[in-house]
């Protein structure tokens, strides 16, 4: 059985529901990278600090249910706002940022059996993972699939809107100069596109028994 599994990806690829489900049918830790820049990115804004010195004493913490915890306060829903996804993909760029959250998630993987989501996690996080994946789905799909979540949440949406602001963090995710997102050499690549979340998880359980 693989014990590090890396899983790498655009934004709303369905990276971290299915990286969760995984998590949960192997008993392993899942750790969602993406939600330690988010947490970074939220306490930039509501401190107005610089980005660097949030980095440098920030305390992050990731829960067995998946709660995101910042300086020991609860940050779960605060971290899932347009404005802090953009805030993100910014503070994601910083040299200093990733040196430390890439210790941090280092250090959270030490003891293995891990799933670990984020862009970089094959390529600069964990270049030895037993299994690294690639899960992709196209633009389109990937708007329809956040519209609908945020349908279900009863929050009103345009999807020409949600799918812009895709296609715009993937081009800031892909183009910066440090750890952009990109796939591994040794990646497997899943399309999800036409795929359900059971046939994604299939493949991905499938692959870690290997
Ligand atoms: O996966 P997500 O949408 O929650 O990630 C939020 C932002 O953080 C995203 O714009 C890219 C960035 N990120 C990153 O640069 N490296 C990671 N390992 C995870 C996320």
């Amino acid at each position: 059985m693989k014990k590090i599994i890396a899983v790498d990806g655009p934004a709303g690829a369905g990276k971290s529901t299915i990286s969760k489900i995984c998590a949960a049918r192997l008993g392993y830790t899942y750790i969602d990278t993406g939600a330690m820049y988010r947490a970074v990115a939220l306490k930039v804004l509501q401190s107005g600090k610089d980005a660097v010195d949030v980095a440098s004493d920030i305390q992050i913490e990731l829960d067995e249910a998946a709660r995101v915890f910042v300086d020991g306060r609860d940050v779960t829903n605060q971290i899932r706002t347009p404005e802090v996804s953009r805030a993100a993909s910014d503070v994601a760029k910083i040299g200093f940022v990733r040196k430390r959250l890439t210790e941090l998630q280092r250090q959270m993987a030490a003891r293995g059996s891990v799933i670990m989501d984020g862009r970089d996690i094959g390529t600069q996080v964990l270049p030895n993972a037993d299994l690294k994946i690639f899960l992709t789905a196209s633009a389109d799909e990937r708007a329809r699939r956040r519209f609908e979540e945020l349908k279900a949440k009863g929050i009103a949406a345009d999807i020409d809107n949600i799918r812009e602001e895709i296609i715009a963090r993937d081009k800031q995710d892909s183009e910066r100069e440090i750890a952009p997102l990109a796939q591994a050499a040794d990646a497997v690549p899943v399309d999800s596109t036409r795929m359900t979340i059971d046939e994604v998880v299939a493949e991905i359980l499938r692959l870690a028994a290997c």
